[in-house]
């Protein structure tokens, strides 16, 4: 069976454009794909802790005992195994809440997200031919030089070896002067279509 693995970062819970945007994504998608199982991974719930010192000295010693079986690696392996990567993760500051940016951190293992091939070139090891950002941004930025979640993630993608990031997005959702209940559903549309051929 195959995996779409959820990643969760509305920091907003239930109040969330956000999670209300995946959340229409991924029932449509199961309606369209009832073979394949969504396991939801949230970063509110399950917490990582940021690599302090300590973790970092952690993860160093187990890595190098060649320990990758370890809890400390299971988001990586996890992540690595997915068939299908959706990201669901509000516009702050420019780019995402930091609880995303810590679990891209832990899962950025060298061999078992990337590695590197015999002339030290860095190859991708995950399975996932697509991933999916989910967001959305009270003002308007798509496209620009601020716009910095997305395009992280778009070169994270080059490393774990993942082809492609699509990005569903609404925005303008703070703007005084827009219906942010239309722009919403505007992009559930968009994503429900999306969710066909995802
Ligand atoms: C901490 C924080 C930082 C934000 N930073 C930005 C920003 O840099 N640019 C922007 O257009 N909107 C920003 N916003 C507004 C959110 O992008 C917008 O309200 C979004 O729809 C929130 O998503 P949510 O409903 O899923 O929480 C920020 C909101 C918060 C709470």
């Amino acid at each position: 069976m195959e995996q779409l693995l959820f990643i969760d970062a509305c920091v907003r819970g239930e109040r969330s454009r956000t999670r209300k945007l995946a959340e229409h994504f991924l029932k449509t998608y199961q309606d369209k794909h009832p073979d394949t199982a969504v396991v939801r991974r949230d970063l509110c719930l399950q917490r990582l802790e940021p690599q302090y010192p300590e973790v970092l000295a952690q993860r160093d010693a187990l890595w190098a005992a060649g320990r990758l079986d370890q809890p400390m690696f299971e988001p990586a392996r996890q992540f690595a195994g997915a068939d299908r990567i959706v990201i669901a993760a509000p516009f702050w500051d420019l780019s995402f809440p930091s609880i995303l940016k810590i679990y891209l951190e832990r899962i950025s293992v060298t061999n078992i997200t990337f590695g590197y091939d015999s002339t030290g070139a860095m190859k991708g090891l995950c399975r996932a031919k697509r991933m999916l950002l989910v967001t959305t941004r009270g003002g308007y930025y798509a496209g620009t030089p601020l716009e910095m979640g997305r395009r992280q993630l778009e070169a994270l993608c080059v490393m774990y070896g993942i082809p492609e990031l699509v990005c569903l997005d609404a925005e303008g959702l703070d703007d005084a002067r827009n219906d942010a209940g239309a722009l919403l559903a505007a992009a559930m549309e968009r994503g429900a279509a999306l969710a066909e051929t995802f």
